[in-house]
């Protein structure tokens, strides 16, 4: 006899396992099914998230910082460092090991939560609205309701596909036995951004090939201009509005054919290749077509806005769906969806959802962009405050960037934040709690921030508004 479950999870990323947690909290039983494996076969919940996306890289990107400041800015502050090393399988088996505690504390949380947990791979095998019927190695169960989180995989380019040793998506990016001395990359996007740094900090050549003429089209133009300008000066050659023509790869290693924004025919001999292109919705195993889910033109499923899929009964949430694909925006639409099946009100700003690009200088940023603000014709007031005019930025020895503010030219109501500087990934919160409260820069500007901190420089920036900054 199959079991029966309330909710059935499938995909234990930040969406599903998240989704699944707050189901079990809601009282409901609830199962979640994960096909991920270590390097023994065993269970790896966390997705893509946990095991190649979010976490090991920001163990890499934290090892490679460690090393370059201790290569080149340790003298700075009067410490030597002499015979300073490298040791690349250990770095990367801390970040292995960094991994595995995340995998470990998901399981212990759904044990914690009574969430069963089935290894394998699910399949829709059919069903009826509130008997759906879900196919998990030998086993059958079936849910009331379902959530599919099944996540996204790396974009490969047409014909090259991803052989990872020379020819590399994330996953090979994130576990790169040796600095290679010369590394490609295709996209200048997040990964592109965030595993080139990792690699030229540890001694590679890095060169970035970019399809737009814009470099992070995407960000605030101001910080964008900003950012571009401090991975140049870092050695980071990034090569815009470039196509990319034929890819070989060689046993030494690959060779890429490609013609700059002026046309001219180039060649890249690189020992290593990164293709970050952008990323697609997964779907195959779930065999979607057994209950009549539809998928979009990229293959996403499709949701309304509360995540619902054309089928009764069936949800889905995460990269899997329409949106930006980030850790964040699947678990806050995990709890939705796991409080709208229980009855409650389950709600997701999708303005409100921040972006941080992991580099040094660290991006990060929430709400609209000048640009944006410009093109709706909504009238504005923008203030800015660098980090070379804070106390605690010069005593770290980091004042790259800014801190920018956007409000609306009547009201004073903020707009958007965004910030290219250290810890930009912490600070950007302060702008999400004064945006969900629909604050004004005002009211950050009146708001005693402790001294020093890098987060005055958040303060500054509100003041900067009305031209009022008192330490620029
Ligand atoms: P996933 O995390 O992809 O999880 C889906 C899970 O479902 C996987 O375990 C998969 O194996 C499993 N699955 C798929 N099909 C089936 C099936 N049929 N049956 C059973 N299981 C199945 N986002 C951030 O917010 N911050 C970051 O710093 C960040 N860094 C990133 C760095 C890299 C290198 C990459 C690649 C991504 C990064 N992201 C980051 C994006 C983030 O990883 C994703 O947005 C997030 O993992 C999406 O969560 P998800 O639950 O939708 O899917
Ligand atoms: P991306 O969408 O961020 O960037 C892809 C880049 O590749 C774009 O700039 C695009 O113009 C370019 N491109 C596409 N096709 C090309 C081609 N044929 N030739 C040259 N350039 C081309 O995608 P990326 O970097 O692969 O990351 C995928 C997603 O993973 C991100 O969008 C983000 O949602 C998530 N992510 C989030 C991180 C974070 O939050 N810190 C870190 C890493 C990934």
């Amino acid at each position: 006899m199959s079991q029966q479950f309330d909710v059935i999870v499938i995909g234990a990323g930040p969406g599903g396992y998240i989704a699944a947690i707050r189901a079990a909290q809601l009282g409901l039983k609830t199962a979640c099914i994960d096909e991920w494996k270590n390097a023994t076969g065993g269970p790896a919940p966390g997705g893509t998230c946990t095991n190649v996306g979010c976490i090991p890289s920001k163990a890499l990107l934290q090892s490679s910082e460690h090393y370059e400041h201790a290569a080149k800015h340790f003298g700075d502050h009067g410490i030597g460092v002499k015979g300073l090393s490298l040791d690349v399988a250990k770095m990367i088996g801390r970040k292995d090991d960094v991994v595995k505690q995340n995998n470990d504390g998901i399981l212990y949380l759904f044990k914690k939560n009574k969430v069963t947990f089935f290894h394998g791979t699910g399949s829709f095998v059919g069903g009826t609205a509130d008997a759906w019927q879900v196919q998990v190695g030998e086993q059958v169960l079936t849910g009331k309701q379902v959530v599919v989180a099944t996540g996204s995989s790396a974009r490969a380019l047409p014909g090259v596909p991803f052989d990872e040793d020379k020819v590399l998506s994330n996953d090979g990016a994130l576990r790169i036995g040796a600095v290679p001395k010369k590394l490609g990359l295709i996209g200048a996007g997040v990964i592109g951004l965030e595993m080139g740094s990792v690699w030229r900090r540890l001694g590679a050549e890095v060169t970035v090939l970019e399809g737009l003429p814009t470099f992070l089209g995407a960000v605030d133009e101001q910080i964008a201009r900003e950012a571009q300008k401090a991975f140049v000066k870092q050695g980071l050659k990034i090569e815009l509005g470039v196509k990319v023509g034929e890819i070989k790869t060689s046993r030494k290693g690959v060779s890429v054919a490609w013609t700059n924004a002026k046309g001219e025919a180039q060649t890249l001999e690189v020992d290593k290749l990164i293709v970050s292109i952008g990323r697609v919705p997964n779907t195959a195993g779930l065999n979607p077509e057994a209950v009549g889910l539809k998928l979009d033109e990229r293959g996403a499923i499709l949701v309304d806005a509360d995540c619902r899929s054309s089928v009764p009964g069936i949800w889905a949430v995460g990269d899997v769906v329409r949106g930006p694909m980030l850790a964040h925006k699947a678990e806050e639409e995990g709890v939705a969806v796991a409080e709208r099946i229980a009855g409650q009100h389950g709600h997701v700003d999708f303005n409100l959802i921040p972006w941080v690009i992991y580099t040094s200088p660290e991006i990060a940023w929430v709400g609209q962009t000048e640009q944006q603000l410009k093109a709706a014709g909504r009238a504005y007031k923008a203030g800015t405050f660098p980090f070379l005019a804070n106390g605690r930025a010069r005593a770290l020895g980091d004042t790259t960037g800014m801190v920018k503010f956007l409000a609306d030219a009547k009201t004073d109501e903020i707009l958007g934040v965004h910030i290219v500087g250290p810890m930009a990934s912490e600070l950007i919160a302060e702008a999400c709690v004064a945006m969900a409260f629909r604050a004004s820069a005002e009211d950050i500007a009146r708001i005693c921030h402790a001294h020093p901190s890098l987060s005055e420089s958040t303060k500054e920036a509100a003041l900067a508004v009305d031209k009022r900054t008192l330490n620029f």
